[in-house]
């Protein structure tokens, strides 16, 4: 998708080091940042320049690419391996990734091992820009539907940034807002701000802003209002840890929309790709949910009037704060799931019926 016209995917190999885009500079500045070796790719999952559980995945597969350039000792890549999967514990993507990239190094000790390893990052890549756009495909039809029935904008909202900054192109929740707007049905996006982080403000609205796709940012709690008084049609998410019984693992926050947007008859679609179903958690109080520094909530960073990025702090000094990243939406909320292979119901026989 575009910054400033240009067309960019979130991550690249490129002269012997890793390319990202610097997620915490956003939206006030633009860096493109080197990764050089796993060492700097756990740190950058750790403090988030990267994030989105796509992204997170995708650059953990390239983090063994570079762990291989370093070292083709079998033991120093298991070793990264597992620091990169402990890098970031609830998106499901990252160990997927990670355990795609050691299965397919397994046994290989010639000198083509870091070709092979750079492929299959590639790989990982592209497959999930290819899911991201079906999932837009199939998501498309949904937002058609209630365009047609409507004949006016659809009011979509949706939690986090789920957007192609946190995929590698298109998006999970954004990719079908992306192909509706392309297609000419017109579309308004209520974007949560998503505290802590706010992901919601820096990164959703920035890129459909970029994309020139009509947004307004509402505090988090602002949501059950306008669903109440009939201003949106309906809810986009995206998920860190879908469950094979459809319960869903996304951004904290969700599950208070999830349970306004039931209060209010509005359909609440999660979008993501089949990388992010976890086939072996059956319960979801066993879902790591990660607690991040509680430094995310009592200080926040802007700009000044001389664009000078600063942080503050706005909490009594004295007070303590908790900061859960992670809540779950148990599936009954949940009006469907829309992934690379079609929509199904959130229930083990609807993912089952798509993913045999
Ligand atoms: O903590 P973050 O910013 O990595 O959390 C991201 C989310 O919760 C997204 O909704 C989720 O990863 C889906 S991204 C397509």
């Amino acid at each position: 998708m575009r910054i400033d016209r240009k067309e960019y995917r979130t991550i690249w190999y490129e002269n012997n080091v890793v390319k990202i885009i610097d997620q915490t500079k956003l939206p006030h500045k633009f860096i493109i940042k080197e990764l050089k070796t796993v060492k700097d790719v756990v740190n950058s999952i750790k403090i988030m320049e990267v994030r989105g559980a796509p992204l997170i995945g995708a650059t953990a597969a390239y983090g063994i690419a570079l762990a291989v350039q370093e070292n083709h000792d079998p033991e120093f890549i298991k070793i990264s391996a597992e620091q990169l999967v402990q890098s970031r514990p609830t998106a499901i993507n990252l160990k997927w990734a990670v355990d795609r990239m050691m299965k397919k190094l397994s046994g290989i000790n010639s000198d083509q091992i870091l070709d092979i390893a750079l492929k299959e990052a590639k790989e990982i890549c592209d497959e999930d820009v290819k899911f991201c756009e079906n999932i837009g495909i199939n998501g498309f039809k949904i937002i058609e539907e209630i365009y047609n029935k409507k004949k006016s904008t659809v009011n979509i909202l949706t939690h986090c940034n789920a957007g192609w900054l946190a995929t590698i192109n298109w998006g999970t929740a954004t990719s079908p807002i992306y192909h509706a707007h392309k297609k000419g049905i017109p579309v308004h996006v209520w974007v949560d701000e998503t505290r802590p982080r706010n992901q919601g403000a820096n990164l959703t609205s920035y890129e459909l802003n970029e994309e020139e796709i009509p947004n307004t940012i509402i505090a988090d709690n602002t949501g059950g209002i306008l669903m109440q008084r009939g201003e949106v049609d309906m809810c986009i998410v995206g998920t860190d840890r879908t469950l094979s019984n459809g319960d869903v693992c996304n951004k904290i926050g969700t599950y208070l929309k999830a349970l306004a947007a039931h209060d209010n008859e509005i359909p609440f679609y999660v979008a993501l790709p089949s990388s992010t179903i976890d086939w072996n958690i059956k319960d979801a109080k066993d879902i790591p949910i990660e607690k991040r520094n509680s430094e995310e909530l009592s200080h926040v960073e802007g700009v000044d009037e001389n664009n000078e990025v600063k942080k503050v702090l706005i909490y009594p000094k004295k007070s303590k704060a908790v900061n859960l990243a992670f809540d779950v939406t148990p599936a009954k909320y949940v009006t469907g799931l829309i992934t690379e292979r079609g929509v199904s119901a959130a229930s083990y026989e609807g993912i089952k019926k798509l993913f045999k």
